[in-house]
């Protein structure tokens, strides 16, 4: 056993700190939270969000970007109506998406729509709110996208999400720029969809796309994806078909442990460098970030239920489980966790589980801790993928989700209830 370190600084989120032994989100003391609202509990930063988007806007400057939020990662009406407040644009990959957007009062002009299966009716609501640009993932997707398209008498904007076939060194299951993904499209089939899709009469072709992973730690493979980007740009302009943007993805990786990911400026440094060295400086980019968008602005708050020191291990028990944070049984990933009140004294080394009849629901792993029953838990970097992955699993209410602003904290979505987890069933007459 070891003595507890107190409380060391939360190293990815700025906004999130100690003050008089209490970890704060902003100035509100996250015990308190706690106590009046119950556990689990998603807590954002106002200020996190807006800094994390002011990072790709100053890097931007007056380069042509467009940041359209992968807001898969998380999706809260109040997100979103920041971000668009801040003057964001939106990655939306379902009509959910698009109505979501739409309720938050963000900008369709500034929606870019991906996925690799959208029905007639999520084609027809986002041609009818004029989005930007649909990121389309096969030949299939063109065909029907103009069929829906020209029965509206209207022309679809388009560009070919293209698979440029490169390694973003990632977890397997969220690395999509490799030939065997199912996203995208082939980047040596590109030149002919392309072709396929200039002679389409509900298509205009004005971009193109590719998105080659999430928590991505280094720009090669940016830069990589971006010199087959070019060449196939070189080789439509040869055939005839004019490109107006470039769009690279999201992925920009966070500091979960020790990571150290690329700013979105040296990124965009050196995307820029590569564009203008190919003759290309003047093309529109887009960006897709997710993740370096909302995950280090949010904390997931539990409560420790029971201790119990098995044979083989210590378990803590906490009242959040996968079906709150799916991240750890899904990807082993690995979130920091703290005491909100950190005591002093004998660590123990702790699985903190949570109760859902499964072995693989933890949420984290051999981590020494000096906890007792009723101390409340922060696992870090859960503003992406936190949220919008929970289920009902085990009939569990999905956790209320509140945003901190200085001292003021607003609650952007209730717990659900016993009667929403049911809500739509019946029993059979
Ligand atoms: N654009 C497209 C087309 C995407 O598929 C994604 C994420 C993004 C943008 C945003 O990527 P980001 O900047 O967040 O890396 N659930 C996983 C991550 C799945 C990412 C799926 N696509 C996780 O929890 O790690």
């Amino acid at each position: 056993m070891s003595v507890c370190a107190i409380h060391a600084e939360m190293i990815g989120h700025p906004h999130f700190h100690y003050r008089d032994d209490v970890l704060h989100g902003e100035v509100v003391p996250l015990d308190k939270l706690a106590a009046e609202l119950g556990t689990p509990l998603y807590v954002y930063s106002r200020a996190a969000l807006g800094a994390a988007l002011g990072r790709y806007q100053q890097a931007i400057g007056d380069r042509p970007v467009l940041v359209c939020y992968g807001m898969k990662a998380n999706s809260n009406l109040a997100v979103l109506g920041e971000f668009a407040r801040l003057g964001a644009g939106f990655d939306i990959v379902s009509g959910g998406e698009l109505a979501r957007v739409l309720a938050a009062g963000g900008d369709p002009s500034k929606v870019v729509f991906s996925g690799v299966g959208k029905q007639a009716w999520e084609m027809r609501a986002a041609i009818e709110a004029d989005v930007k640009c649909f990121n389309v993932e096969s030949q299939d997707e063109l065909y029907r996208l103009s069929d829906v398209a020209q029965g509206m008498g209207r022309r679809a904007r388009v560009s070919l999400r293209v698979n440029p076939d490169v390694d973003a060194q990632t977890h397997p299951y969220i690395s999509t720029g490799l030939k065997e993904n199912k996203f995208g499209i082939a980047i040596e089939d590109a030149p002919e969809a392309y072709r396929v899709a200039a002679g389409l009469p509900g298509l205009e072709v004005v971009g193109v796309d590719c998105h080659i992973g999430s928590q991505l730690t280094d720009i090669s493979p940016y830069l990589d994806a971006l010199e087959k980007l070019i060449d196939l740009v070189d080789t439509l302009k040869a055939a005839g078909i004019a490109i107006e943007h470039l769009d690279l993805g999201g992925g920009l990786g966070i500091r979960y442990t020790d990571e150290v990911p690329p700013s979105p400026k040296a990124l965009l440094d050196q995307v820029f460098e590569r564009l203008a060295a190919r003759g290309y400086g003047h093309l529109h980019l887009v960006l897709e970030p997710g993740r370096s968008l909302v995950g280090n602005a949010g904390v997931l708050l539990t409560t420790v239920q029971f201790l119990k020191h098995a044979q083989a291990r210590n378990f803590a028990i906490v009242d959040a489980a996968m079906n709150d944070l799916l991240r750890p049984s899904l990807y082993t990933a690995w979130h920091g966790l703290r005491a909100v009140r950190p005591r002093s004294g004998e660590a123990r080394t702790y699985d903190v589980v949570g109760p859902i009849c499964e072995s693989g629901d933890w949420l984290a792993k051999g981590r020494e801790l000096c906890v007792q029953q009723g101390d409340v838990l922060a696992l870090e970097s859960a503003g992406a993928y936190g949220m919008t992955m929970a289920s009902n699993y085990n009939s569990r209410p999905r956790p209320a989700e509140v945003i901190v602003d200085g001292g003021k904290y607003y609650v952007v979505r209730q717990r659900e209830s016993i009667a929403d987890v049911m809500r739509g069933e019946s029993t059979l007459p």
